[in-house]
């Protein structure tokens, strides 16, 4: 039995006395989760604030990124080890944001949940198709290409101990969300790819849908077969919207 996962994932979003209040909001109404998991993921520079304050909780945190290098001359990038000590449990990684702003490769996502692994985190790894890839009906062969680069490198046994979440390109922040069908058919996908290397990896990971989910149609998502829950941008910012979420899960 796979635990319902629900993450919210800030972005470049927040500021001190916004964190504060969201953070009392969401734990607020977390003791009606009873079942389902809750994570946030937020900006670096919040980590320290949001690690105080959800010590001893049952929400846990993560950060959006992790460069693969453990130091050195890398401006602007953050290591492994300096998540290490915000006591981080999840680390996104390949968020098409930085798929395709910032130009992170299939290797270089695999690179970096290598390394988030190595240090303990849990990667959440995010694939997903463009807009043009749908609508040429390369949903599949997208998806598949951007998974194989993780298997290829981490092995099959490293998705054992990730998350993975299937988020297409054309449905992050645009309202447009996939319909319940179009979602659990690439999720079916993905789980039968890795049942065909590894029975018990397929029926444990967590494959979680990302775009446009609000507390309206998570529940008709989540109840899909293969959809364990949810990476939530825009709805993660409202408290009482990420708590219906959290609850569609539960
Ligand atoms: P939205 O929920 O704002 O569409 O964002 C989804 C996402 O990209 C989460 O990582």
């Amino acid at each position: 039995m796979r635990r319902p996962l629900t993450v919210g994932n800030w972005k470049m979003n927040g500021s001190h006395d916004s964190i504060n209040e969201l953070l009392d909001g969401i734990l607020a109404g977390l003791g009606a989760v009873t079942k389902a998991e809750v994570v946030v993921c937020v900006p670096y520079v919040y980590l320290q604030q949001v690690s105080e304050k959800l010590k001893g909780t049952v929400l846990a945190w993560g950060a959006q990124n992790v460069n693969d290098n453990d130091a050195g001359a890398y401006t602007g990038e953050i290591s492994g080890s300096m998540l290490k000590d915000f006591n981080c449990r999840y680390v996104i990684v390949g968020h098409s944001e930085r798929r395709t702003m910032y130009g992170e490769s299939d290797g270089d996502v695999a690179a970096r949940f290598k390394v988030a692994q190595a240090y303990g985190f849990v990667p959440i790894l995010c694939v997903g198709e463009l807009l043009e890839d749908h609508e040429r009906g390369m949903t599949n062969e997208v998806v598949a290409r951007q998974l194989d680069a993780i298997i290829g490198d981490a092995g099959i046994n490293a998705i054992g101990d990730c998350v993975i979440a299937y988020e297409p390109v054309w449905a992050i922040g645009t309202g447009r969300v996939a319909t319940p069908e179009q979602a659990q058919e690439v999720h079916a996908m993905i789980r039968s790819r890795l049942a065909h290397l590894n029975p018990d990896v397929a029926t444990q990971v967590r494959i979680l849908y990302g775009g446009s989910m609000k507390p309206d149609n998570a529940g008709d998502l989540i109840r899909m077969n293969d959809i364990d829950g949810g990476l939530i941008g825009g709805a993660s910012l409202k408290a009482e919207d990420f708590l219906g979420i959290c609850m569609a899960a539960n």
